[in-house]
């Protein structure tokens, strides 16, 4: 027989009740509701506990002791439950519970039946560690997910536990690795590190625009970028010339010509400046003979494009021009279906400021469900994120987040997240998580497991590192002295 662990009361909802319990539930616990020969799975959003003879506005903690002494420690504790629905359908119930329905906790049979139906092993409940939490790849990718946490709070180790997964599965992820973070780590199937080495001529013109950095009003220079870039993108077509030295060439021709007003004149040596300076800048990334980038992912390893080292315009134009292809790709079903993890998505798609990744995130977000292609927006800055395309990401890890403006943004992308469960977000530890959405079923609270292969982006040990810096620099003091001493014993 399954100990009561309390009962309803007060005024109830099919979707939420409260009840008197006789032991301390846990926040975040299952609970199984009794009624109308149903058995109604429930989760502990809120407990509370109180003393009916001693209120809130007893100011004397001489009178609080009198009273406890003649009355004994006669205290209520009391829930919150939000209704998931039927224990195995969870199908939601129409009616709600009466007074007095008896609750009892969930056993771990029955949770293990939720939450053991996925394929790619999160963690474990942070309330029932005996519980292990699977959620499901295909609404994981179909339905995106948002990945919300402050830093350090285990986001990354999430990523990871996540990539793991989905090799398992043979899967195709693809990480955006803005701090080369991924590069070296150790994922069953391997990382397959791809580098951001773009070919101009696959540049869209709008993608060429933002690197060469022609500001929006600046109508005349943009009329003859676009000339230049078209002329030339004609003639590479035929002949191995470098695309932006014919762009230079055709530039500097039109500039010397005599049918050209001065005043446009000051415009093209404008635009012959910045080009140079473009080709100075992104010299090394620019590579007239790299193969697509998409063309290197490879289905089973961990696609790891190393942008550590680039900044974030070209960030942003190799993050919109991989999504663009790789939509395009799949339309063609000529590439596997693909995850696409964006860390530092608050950089990518931010909230006030258009980005070109920003439009093809919002596409993707919009269209990937049919063509196969996931998104995972990760972020430590949720309110610094579009939301656009955080409301469209239908599943969400967040672990510790302790901004106000963040928790609220985050509630506002997501309607699951009560003002309860908002609340606990504060309170978490390092690992652990609300996850929420279609790839669970139901909201849970997990712990989420540690990756065991080696990650590169974890606290760094500062400590440890000036210590060896200072045995680096004595020993180069020693060599000195040694040296000078051996010079002079030399002399004599
Ligand atoms: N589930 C977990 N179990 C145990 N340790 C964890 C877990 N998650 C993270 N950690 C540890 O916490 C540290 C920070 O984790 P992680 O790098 O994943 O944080 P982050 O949220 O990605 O931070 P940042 O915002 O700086 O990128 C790491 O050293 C990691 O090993
Ligand atoms: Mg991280």
């Amino acid at each position: 027989m399954v100990e009561t662990l309390g009962v309803c009361i007060g005024e109830a909802t099919p979707s939420h009740a409260s009840f008197i319990a006789r032991t301390m539930p846990k926040l975040g616990e299952y609970v199984v509701l009794h009624f109308d020969g149903m058995r109604v799975l429930g989760m502990v959003e809120s407990v509370s506990r109180g003393s009916a003879s001693i209120s809130g506005d007893i100011l004397s903690p001489e009178v609080v002791e009198r009273i406890l002494s003649f009355e004994g420690e006669e205290q209520y504790i009391k829930a919150k439950v939000r209704l998931l629905g039927e224990v195995g359908s969870l199908t939601m119930p129409r009616i709600p519970p009466p007074p007095g329905a008896r609750v009892h906790r969930a056993d771990a049979e029955t949770l293990r039946e939720i939450f053991g139906r996925g394929n790619i092993k999160l963690g474990r409940l942070l309330t029932h560690p005996e519980v292990e939490v699977y959620v499901d790849a295909n609404r994981m990718i179909t339905r995106h997910l948002a990945i919300l946490a402050i830093t350090g709070a285990g986001k990354s180790n999430t990523v990871s536990v996540i990539v793991e997964g989905l090799l398992k599965l043979s899967g195709m992820p693809v990480i955006f690795d803005m701090h080369s973070e991924y590069v070296n780590a150790e994922f069953s199937g391997g990382v397959k590190r791809i580098l951001p080495r773009l070919n101009p001529v696959y540049l869209l013109y709008g993608e060429l625009k933002r690197l060469v950095n022609i500001d929006e009003k600046a109508y005349i220079q943009e009329r003859y970028l676009r000339e230049a870039h078209s002329h030339a993108l004609e003639l590479v077509q035929t002949s191995p010339a470098s695309l932006v030295d014919e762009m230079l060439s055709y530039l500097e021709e039109v500039y010397r010509s005599e049918d050209i007003p001065a005043s446009e004149k000051n415009s093209i040596s404008g635009v012959i400046g910045k080009l140079m300076d473009f080709r100075e800048k992104y010299g090394d990334i620019l590579d007239e003979h790299a193969p697509e980038l998409v063309e290197q992912f490879e289905q089973g390893r961990a696609n790891v494009i190393d942008l550590g080292s680039v900044d974030e315009e070209y960030a942003d134009v190799i993050v919109s021009h991989v999504l663009r292809k790789l939509l395009h790709r799949r339309k063609q079903r000529q590439i596997a279906p693909a995850f696409c993890i964006l860390e530092e998505a608050h950089i990518l798609a931010p909230a006030y400021r258009p980005t070109l990744s920003k439009y093809w995130i919002d596409r993707i977000a919009r269209e990937g469900r049919k063509f196969g292609i996931g998104l995972c927006l990760v972020s430590q800055r949720p309110k610094s994120l579009d939301p656009n395309s955080l409301s469209q990401a239908n599943n969400a890890i967040i672990m510790r987040l302790v901004e106000p403006s963040d928790q609220r943004h985050v509630q506002q992308a997501s309607e699951r997240l009560s003002d309860d469960l908002l609340a606990q977000l504060s309170s978490l530890n390092i690992g652990e998580a609300v996850v929420l959405g279609l790839m669970t079923r139901i909201p849970a609270l997990v712990k989420i497991d540690r990756f065991e292969g080696k990650l590169s982006g974890g606290d760094p040990d500062i400590v440890e590192e000036w210590q060896e810096r200072m045995r680096g620099e004595e020993d180069e003091l020693e060599r000195a002295s040694r040296e000078v001493e051996e010079l002079y014993s030399g002399m004599e």
